[in-house]
């Protein structure tokens, strides 16, 4: 008896951990990642052009003070050398919003 306690009782932690890391990863977060490994990696991964490289804090840190919302513009309108929606015309501007998020998330965590 107690030991069937004591199953219930350190199963109920597990499984709510399960389900708050799944939703760690958002569904807005995903399609930000899919549209940065189908279209922004190309440049943002190895920093083509000058591009603020993925992940590297330093060369985003410039950049940020502008907030999320003139990043976002930069994206979609082109910014520089940064083509108009990373030049895949066929990307909505919510999907391009979404990877500008994912790409600040990044720099932004400790
Ligand atoms: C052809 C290469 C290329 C692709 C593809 C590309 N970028 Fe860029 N991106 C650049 C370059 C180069 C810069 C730096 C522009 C500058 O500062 O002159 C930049 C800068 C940026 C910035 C910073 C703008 C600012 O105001 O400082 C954001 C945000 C950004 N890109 C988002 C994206 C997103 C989102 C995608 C995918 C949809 C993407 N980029 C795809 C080359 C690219």
């Amino acid at each position: 008896m107690t030991r069937k306690l004591f199953y219930q009782i350190s199963i109920v932690p597990l499984l709510a951990g399960v389900v708050a890391c799944s939703e760690k990863s958002a569904p807005e977060n995903s399609v930000g990642q899919q549209v940065f490994q189908g279209t922004c990696k190309v440049c943002h991964a190895g920093g083509i052009n000058g591009a603020p490289i993925f992940g590297n804090k330093k060369m985003w840190e410039k950049r940020l003070p502008q907030g999320i919302d003139t990043l976002v513009s930069h994206a979609i309108n082109g910014y520089g050398l940064m083509p108009a929606k990373g030049g895949n015309t066929s990307l909505t501007d919510e999907q391009i919003s979404h990877a500008v998020n994912y790409m600040v998330q990044h720099v932004k965590q400790p």
